[in-house]
């Protein structure tokens, strides 16, 4: 059993074990890569107060994330194709994060179906949901979503049309895979994947096949995003779908003061700092740089939450100190997913939760809640001096 100190530990672990397509769409941001990256440089930037003589015993990292309480101030993030970076891996997510006593939230594009997950689990999920052009389809969506007593709708707004991802159209990237000569030899080293796989039966878009009507190519995210998702979608649209769910929201996706402003009048119980991992808007500002300017606008109406360049405990610390109420990994649980399965997720959270506890005790801290930006340094200019 390999020892696992760092998330990094687990990547090169999903590297090696998982084929190259879905590492490779996990692992990129759109075209330049400049936002993907500089959501984790970004982070690096702000340091922790390192304090002595201070009480450490009784240490807690508990809190709540819209109302739920919840073990660590950290969500799954919704993660398309979850299923594919190991068989099932919606359900293996899901149990781990039950399990730890985290929430989960289960993608619009994940394979397990919405059903499948509720099946398989009792905590109540979140589930993710892009606005869709059908509107007999969204209304059936959060009818199901309902059915299984999710516990919060997360909706996304940064994602209309799909930002460019050059490994994805490279490899072919599918669900499930088609089997090209490329692909065979890539799988004829991916052993326990293969077998797995072959023993589910959960291989493509669950929560559209069988649900979604014409879609050209089920197995296929460009063509699924393009012919379903609503490029028109606006702040009154939003208003309808809240009306439709009728239970706690989470706006997802924002990183713009000015529409924070829009997503706490609208109303929700909590807005998501994100820029999709760096996956939509390359040339975007990290999460982590936003954060501040969207705190000041509306963090006294709405709890703010962030995602977007978490990999470790610390960067957590950091966005809590900073004052997010709440943090989602998506990129780090999948890495535990692909390199251990459902233990592997665990691991993932168990790495983040010791790093956060420990570097919270080194701050001179005992409860997460009592993390502050007297906790932090942060460069003078760290949100950027930038003209309109
Ligand atoms: C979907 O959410 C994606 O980023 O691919």
């Amino acid at each position: 059993m390999p020892v696992i100190t760092c998330i990094d530990d687990l990547k090169r672990l999903h590297r090696k074990r998982t084929p190259k397509m879905f590492y490779d769409y996990c692992e990129s941001g759109s075209w330049t890569e400049q936002t993907f990256r500089e959501n984790t440089s970004d982070f690096q930037k702000i340091r922790l107060k390192q304090r002595v003589a201070v009480d450490m015993t009784n240490r807690t990292l508990e809190t709540e994330m819209i109302g739920q309480k919840v073990a660590m101030p950290v969500a799954l993030a919704p993660v398309g194709l979850t299923g594919m970076q190991r068989a099932d891996g919606e359900i293996k997510a899901a149990k781990a994060a039950e399990k730890f006593g985290v929430p989960f939230t289960l993608s619009t594009m994940s394979i397990c179906s919405i059903e499948d997950v509720a099946e398989h689990t009792s905590a109540p999920f979140w589930f993710q949901l892009y606005t869709m052009k059908d509107q007999d389809y969204l209304r059936r969506l959060i009818e199901r979503a309902k059915a299984a007593k999710c516990s919060a709708l997360v909706i996304t707004l940064d994602l209309q049309i799909l930002g460019q991802r050059h490994m994805d159209l490279k490899n072919g990237l599918s669900a499930p895979p088609k089997l090209t000569p490329k692909v065979l030899a890539d799988l004829a080293t991916k052993w326990t994947w293969g077998l797995e796989m072959l023993g589910t039966k959960r291989r493509s878009f669950g929560n559209i096949v069988g649900h979604a009507k014409g879609v050209t190519d089920p197995s296929s995210l460009f063509s699924w995003t393009a012919e379903q998702f609503d490029p028109q979608l606006d702040w009154g649209k939003i208003e309808e779908i809240k009306k439709m769910w009728g239970g706690k929201v989470i706006l997802k996706g924002v990183l713009d003061p000015e529409d924070a402003k829009m997503a706490a009048k609208v109303g929700c119980d909590a807005i998501l700092v994100s820029n999709h991992g760096g996956r939509q808007l390359d040339g975007a500002l990290s999460s982590i740089r936003m954060l501040d300017p969207i705190l000041d606008a509306v963090g006294d109406e709405v709890e703010v939450h962030l995602d977007s360049g978490i990999r470790s405990g610390q960067d957590v610390l950091k966005a809590v100190s900073m004052g997010a109420k709440g943090t989602f990994i998506g990129r780090a649980f999948v890495h535990g997913l692909g390199a251990m399965g459902e233990e592997g997720v665990t691991r993932a959270l168990e790495v983040i939760a010791k790093e956060m506890d420990i570097s919270m005790a080194l701050c001179g801290k005992r409860d997460i809640k009592d993390m502050g930006r007297g906790d932090l340094l942060i460069p003078e200019d760290f949100s950027g001096r930038w003209k309109d």
